[in-house]
C-alpha cells in the first residue's frame, strides 16, 4: 500500500486551487439514474470515490464518457451519464461496502423502477451509521421494505407516494435519498428537519434543471413536487468545502499563508470564524479565501461539531490537529458520529497532549511541539489530520494507508509540494523494490 512521506517544518506559502465537492459529486452521479436522457457534470473531482461510484453505475447499465477538461482555468474531469434503460437494479454488497455513499441509488431506483435492491452498508470507522431514517421516509411514501440476506429491498410497484416527512436527524443521506425519490413521485413529499448542507442545494439545482419542482433546500423544510419524468442537464459541482478548510489549516499549522482559489467563504463561515479567533487573518478575495498565519501566535479554541451551519464534523480532526501548535487548552467535542478520536493515538505518538473524556469529548493542550513518526488512520479525514501533523512536526512523517486521502483529496501531494511542503509518495512498488 502507498505511504506518503512527509519532512515537516516547513512554513506553507502560495495558492491552492480548490477541487469539486466529493460530497456534492457522489448524489449528483446517482441523480442522473432518474433520467433516460444525459447528465452531464462537469468540475467532478478526480477521486477514487468518484471511480468507486461509476463503477457501481456501469454495473448498473449506465454509459458513463469521460473528458478532461479545464474549469476556471484548472484541469478536471467531466463525465457524462446516461441510463437509457437499467439493465440491473441491485447495489451488490462489494460495491457497496468499498464506498457507503453507493446508497445514493436507493432513491432514483426505486422512483424510476418501483424495486430495488442495495446491500446494507454496516458500520464504519467513525460510526454505527444506521439507515433508518432512509427507510422509514420511503415507507412512509408507500414503499415495501424488507431486509434479507444483508439487503434491503424495497419496492413501490404503483410509484412512490408524496407524503409529509419529518426526520428525527438531519441526515445528509436521507435528505438527498428522499429528494431524488420525491422528485418522481405522485404528488408532494414535505421534509421537515432536512438536512441544509450546500451539498444538499447543489443537488437541488441539478434536480430542478432536470425539470424537477423542489423548493426551500438550504433551509430546514423542503418541498417537492413530484413530476412524471424529467431530462437532461449539465451541471458544474460546488467547490469543496471541507477541502478548503483542510487546507486552510495547513497554511495555519505552518503558520504559512495560503490562498484558497475558488473556495466559498460563505459555506465555511463557522470554521473560519475559529481560525479568526485563534489568531489567524482570514480573508475573503476576489478569487477565494486568504489564510494568513505569518506570525500568528494561536490560542486554544473550544470547538462542538454540529449540522450546518454549526462547525462540520469533516473538519474536526483537521483543526485538532492544528489545537495542538495552539496556546492553551481547546475542548473539541464531537457530536454528529460516536467514534471519531480515531487520529488521537496516533497524534499522541507524534507528542500531542491529548485527553479523551468518552465518545465525545477531547481536551487538547498546545504542545512545544511535535516530532514525526510512523501513523496511520482509518479514515479520510483523520488521515488528513496526520499529515497536517507532519507538516508541522520536526523530521520525518510516514503516512500509511495512504487509500484513505485518495478517496477524498485530489492531488494531495502535488497541491502540497505546489506551496512549499517536502511531500512524496513512496509507490508500493517502489517500497518493495527498495528492500
Ligand atoms: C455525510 O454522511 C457525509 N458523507 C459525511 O462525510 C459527513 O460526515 C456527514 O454527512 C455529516 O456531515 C457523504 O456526503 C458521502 P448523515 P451521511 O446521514 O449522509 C445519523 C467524509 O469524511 N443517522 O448526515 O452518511 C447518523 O448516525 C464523510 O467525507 C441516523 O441516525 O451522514 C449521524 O449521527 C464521512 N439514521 C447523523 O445522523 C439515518 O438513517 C448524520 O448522518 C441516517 C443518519
Amino acid at each position: 500500500m502507498d505511504k506518503i512521506k512527509i519532512k515537516g517544518g516547513r512554513r506553507l506559502e502560495g495558492k491552492i486551487y480548490i477541487s469539486g465537492a466529493k460530497n456534492a459529486a457522489l448524489p449528483l452521479i446517482c441523480a442522473s439514474l432518474l433520467t433516460k436522457d444525459t447528465v452531464t457534470l462537469t468540475n467532478m473531482p478526480m477521486l477514487s470515490d468518484i471511480a468507486s461510484m461509476n463503477a457501481l453505475l456501469r454495473q448498473l447499465g449506465t454509459q458513463i464518457d469521460e473528458f478532461n477538461d479545464f474549469v476556471d482555468g484548472h484541469p478536471s474531469k467531466t463525465y457524462s451519464y446516461r441510463t437509457a434503460e437499467a439493465s440491473s437494479l441491485t447495489a451488490p454488497y462489494d460495491y457497496v461496502r468499498k464506498m457507503r455513499a453507493s446508497y445514493y441509488v436507493l432513491g432514483p431506483l426505486l422512483a424510476r423502477y418501483g424495486h430495488v435492491e442495495v446491500s446494507l452498508p454496516g458500520g464504519c470507522a467513525i460510526g454505527a451509521r444506521p439507515m433508518d431514517i432512509h427507510l422509514s421516509a420511503l415507507e412512509q411514501m408507500g414503499a415495501k421494505i424488507e431486509i434479507k440476506n444483508g439487503y434491503i429491498i424495497a419496492d413501490a410497484p404503483d410509484k412512490l407516494q408524496g407524503a409529509h416527512i419529518a426526520f428525527h436527524t438531519a441526515s445528509v443521506g436521507a435528505t438527498c435519498n428522499i429528494m431524488m425519490a420525491a422528485a418522481l413521485a405522485c404528488g408532494t413529499t414535505i421534509i421537515e428537519n432536512a438536512a441544509k448542507e450546500p451539498e444538499i442545494a447543489d443537488l437541488a439545482e441539478l434536480l430542478n434543471a432536470m425539470g424537477a419542482q423542489i423548493s426551500g433546500q438550504g433551509t430546514s423544510t423542503i418541498t417537492i413536487e413530484g413530476v412524471s419524468a424529467l431530462s437532461g442537464a449539465r451541471h458544474k459541482v460546488i467547490p469543496d468545502r471541507i477541502e478548503a478548510g483542510s487546507y486552510a489549516v495547513a497554511a495555519a499549522i505552518t503558520r504559512g499563508k495560503i490562498e484558497l482559489i475558488n473556495a466559498q467563504m460563505q459555506t465555511l463561515q463557522n470554521p473560519m470564524q475559529i481560525l479568526r479567533d485563534a489568531g489567524v487573518k482570514v480573508s475573503e478575495t476576489p478569487n477565494g479565501i486568504l489564510v494568513d498565519a505569518i506570525n500568528a501566535k494561536l490560542s486554544g479554541q473550544d470547538i462542538m461539531t454540529d449540522y450546518y451551519p454549526g462547525f462540520p464534523t469533516d473538519l474536526q480532526a483537521q483543526f485538532l490537529a492544528l489545537m495542538l501548535t495552539a496556546e492553551g487548552a481547546s475542548m473539541v467535542t464531537e457530536t454528529i458520529w460516536e467514534n471519531r478520536f480515531m487520529h488521537v493515538p496516533e497524534l499522541m505518538r507524534m507528542g500531542a497532549n491529548i485527553n479523551v473524556h468518552g465518545h465525545a469529548s477531547a481536551i487538547v493542550r498546545g504542545v512545544k511541539k511535535l516530532s514525526g513518526a510512523q501513523v496511520m488512520a482509518t479514515d479520510l479525514r483523520a488521515s488528513f489530520a496526520l499529515v497536517l501533523a507532519g507538516l508541522a512536526a520536526e523530521g520525518e512523517t510516514i503516512v500509511n494507508r495512504v487509500y484513505h486521502l485518495d478517496r477524498g483529496y485530489e492531488k494531495l501531494e502535488e497541491k502540497l509540494k505546489g506551496v512549499g511542503a517536502d511531500i512524496e509518495r513512496i509507490k508500493e512498488a517502489d517500497e518493495l523494490a527498495a528492500e
